[in-house]
């Protein structure tokens, strides 16, 4: 079997990348990198293994055929433009190359929790362009609705290694969030991806959300870091209606606008609180304690 991961270079499209080269079916994977001097070594040293010119930003410089399935990533933008609009020509753009190559059976889009909603939501957007852009782009097609990055929590690290201290704006503090390991959502995209042609869909688009083994609120994270650590950290909490400032002081304005009403989506009176349309859900199994114990060894 051949997959196609495109873009390759976020953590996640690495992750899956990771599990596909160990599964022992031994399938080939063709990665798109806009700047082929960021395909880690671990790859290139693999035959198995191809790394490809291209930026979903150019329809032109992808071409998918060959490949039996295909792993799409909404990249995020972090610079002032309306994401929303990057989101619509990224996945028409890759929805043209799927649909050009009649090899490819199964599309599988890494997609958030909440982008089966088309407001309140901020940055999720994104992905609600892509699921609406990209639901019938081939035979099959699988949405995996990721919960909250564990990794996410890398953010802290700077900070928590100087000082001592870390910001969170998960409040309060008590809030219990799901959280996923990019880990998981590497094997949970590559299984999905195997299954092209295979394995009959439940669904099509077959979607569901990834949580982790259980949610986790900040005084978890908090924990999390000192029992690595093994001393105490201090938690700073930025509270809801302080989230527009906190996020402007590190984004562009139309940026931070989107990752602020993101954050304040899953917090008390935002749509992700209630989730009124709940999604049906799997869960990874690596725990919060795990990823942050293999951030502070790779700090
Ligand atoms: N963070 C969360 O909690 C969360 C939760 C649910 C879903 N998600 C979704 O997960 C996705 C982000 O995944 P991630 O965290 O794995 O990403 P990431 O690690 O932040 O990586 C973003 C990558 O996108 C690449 N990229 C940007 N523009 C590109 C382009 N035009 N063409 C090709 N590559 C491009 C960049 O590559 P270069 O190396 O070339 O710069 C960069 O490596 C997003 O769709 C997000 O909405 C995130």
């Amino acid at each position: 079997m051949q997959v196609t991961v495109v873009p390759a270079s976020p953590k996640t499209g690495q992750a899956t990348i990771r599990t596909l080269l160990a599964d022992p079916s031994n399938p080939t994977v063709k990665g798109y990198y806009r700047d082929l001097s960021k395909v880690p070594a671990e790859f290139t040293s693999n035959p198995r293994f191809e790394a490809v010119k291209g930026d979903v930003e150019d329809a032109g410089s992808l071409d998918f055929s060959g490949s039996d399935t295909v792993l799409n990533i909404t990249p995020p933008l972090y610079e002032e433009k309306d994401i929303i609009a990057h989101a619509r020509l990224v996945s028409e753009n890759v929805k043209a190359a799927v649909k050009k190559a009649a090899s490819v059976k199964r599309l599988v889009l890494l997609s958030s929790v909440g982008a089966q909603y088309d407001h309140g939501t901020g940055e999720i957007r994104t992905n609600h362009e892509a699921e609406a852009i990209l639901k019938d782009a081939a035979a099959e097609v699988v949405f995996v609705r990721c919960a909250y990055f564990m990794e996410n929590w890398a953010m802290s690290l700077d900070t928590i290694l100087r000082e001592g201290f870390f910001y969170t704006t998960l409040t309060p503090l008590d809030h219990a969030l799901p959280m996923i390991a990019v880990q998981d959502i590497g094997s949970t995209c590559a299984a999905e991806l195997l299954g092209a042609g295979n394995t009959a869909l439940p669904s099509n688009p077959h979607i569901f959300e990834l949580h982790g083994p259980r949610a986790y609120t900040s005084v978890d994270v908090q924990q999390a870091f000192e029992e690595v650590m093994g001393k105490s950290i201090e938690m700073r909490p930025i509270e809801k209606a302080g989230l527009d400032e906190f996020y402007a002081a590190v984004f562009p304005p139309m940026v931070a606008k989107e990752f602020a009403a993101m954050n304040a989506s899953y917090l008390e009176g935002g749509i992700l609180y209630e989730d009124p349309q709940p999604t049906v859900r799997e869960k990874g199994t690596t725990e919060l304690l795990d990823v942050v114990r293999q951030m502070l060894l790779g700090a």
